[in-house]
């Protein structure tokens, strides 16, 4: 049991966490006007030169360019002119970075947008929905697991031979349910280049997303192709695997959707779900991964989840007993907890028809 902290330390984690908040917003605002991706592009910048180059009021921007350096995320000369350090443009500007966190800012910032939807669901009990949310949650749900599946995901996958080699032959056939912009479908068309991988997903503006980012992905693969589909319709006994990324803690009838994947495997096909790495049991207080999982619960995932009639209401925080109790609900005879490690903030798990 840690001690119970005075007010002066409280006080101090409160102005701490507000001189965090600052800077989440801040960051989005400069993620959003192109501010961060123009002093990485163009190099270093007066306010006038930033206003003129990302057609922006002058005013503002020295603002923002002022607060930036004061809190140490650019660095300013004596004639006034600013520049984005190499560690802070990476964090803020190379979505091809494991360190890439700018988008952490758009899915914070994009929640306290909804804050008034926010305060009306948890009076009544309904929700609000991942369209609702937005480009903001989309586009930062799509680009904080993209350098993961484009760098991490095959080696991770090769952990698990049983799996793989099965999906290297020809005519192997996967689904990879709730795709969102599929970045992840995408990974797997490149690491198994003779299956057809099918991305399908219940938002319509994500399955858009997806179809630009293949066309525009270089050797996506072939066979690779996305559909505006709930996974609780998916076609029966057709694939070898079917993956669900950081996805069935959202679903408001996750049982419905797990069944839907069993009886869609083919002989011997398997499930993979990807969630978050939470502890197994709740015990407070909670390390930083659990409060991180915690902040998405309140203000996305479980609203997310409630916008639904009837929603299982899971929330971030689905514990592996929970994943256990819905994959056996919905006819699976196990779960298994793969040996895939350090891969994010996740956990993979097997599920045994
Ligand atoms: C948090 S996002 C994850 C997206 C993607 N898998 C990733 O890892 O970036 C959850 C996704 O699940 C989708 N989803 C929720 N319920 C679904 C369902 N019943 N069928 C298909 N997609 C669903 C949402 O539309 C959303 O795109």
């Amino acid at each position: 049991m840690r001690p119970e902290p005075d007010a002066e330390a409280v006080a101090e984690r409160i102005l701490n966490a507000a001189l965090g908040t600052i800077d989440i917003l801040a960051i989005y605002l400069g993620d959003r006007l192109g501010w961060y991706r123009s002093l990485a592009r163009d190099g270093p910048a007066s306010p006038s030169e930033l206003a003129q180059r990302t057609d922006t009021s002058e005013r503002y921007v020295r603002e923002w360019l002022e607060q930036q350096a004061i809190t140490g995320l650019l660095t300013v000369d004596g004639s006034h002119r600013f520049t984005l350090p190499q560690g802070s443009a990476e964090v803020l500007t190379d979505s091809n970075s494991l360190n890439y966190l700018a988008p952490l800012a758009r899915i914070f910032a994009g929640a306290a947008i909804q804050l008034p939807a926010l305060h009306r669901s948890y009076q009544t009990g309904t929700g609000v929905s991942w369209s609702a949310f937005g480009a903001d949650a989309r586009e930062s749900q799509a680009d904080m697991n993209r350098p993961w599946f484009e760098l991490e995901l095959a080696d991770a996958l090769g952990k698990v031979p049983s799996l793989t080699s099965r999906l290297q032959a020809e005519g192997a056939r996967i689904a990879d349910i709730g795709c969102g912009a599929g970045w992840s479908t995408i990974a797997l068309a490149r690491m198994f280049p003779m299956a057809q991988v099918r991305g399908f997903d219940i938002d319509a503006e994500s399955i858009e997303l997806a179809r630009t980012n293949a066309t525009n992905a270089t050797s996506a693969g072939s066979a690779v192709s996305f559909e505006h589909v709930d996974a609780a319709d998916l076609p029966s006994a057709h694939f070898d695997a079917i993956f669900a990324f950081e996805c069935v803690h959202d679903m408001p009838y996750p049982v419905e959707v797990l069944a839907a994947a069993r009886r869609a495997l083919r002989q011997d096909g398997t499930v993979i779900v990807m969630d978050e790495a939470v502890a197994a049991s709740f015990a407070a207080p909670g390390d930083e991964l659990e409060r991180l999982m915690y902040g998405f619960s309140l203000l996305i995932c479980l609203p997310d989840g409630m916008a639904h009639p009837d929603s299982a209401g899971t929330g971030t925080v689905m514990r592996p007993d929970t994943l256990r109790r819905y994959a056996l609900g919905a006819g699976f005879t196990d779960v298994r907890i793969l040996p895939i490690e350090d891969f994010g903030f996740f956990r993979f798990y097997e599920l045994v028809p």
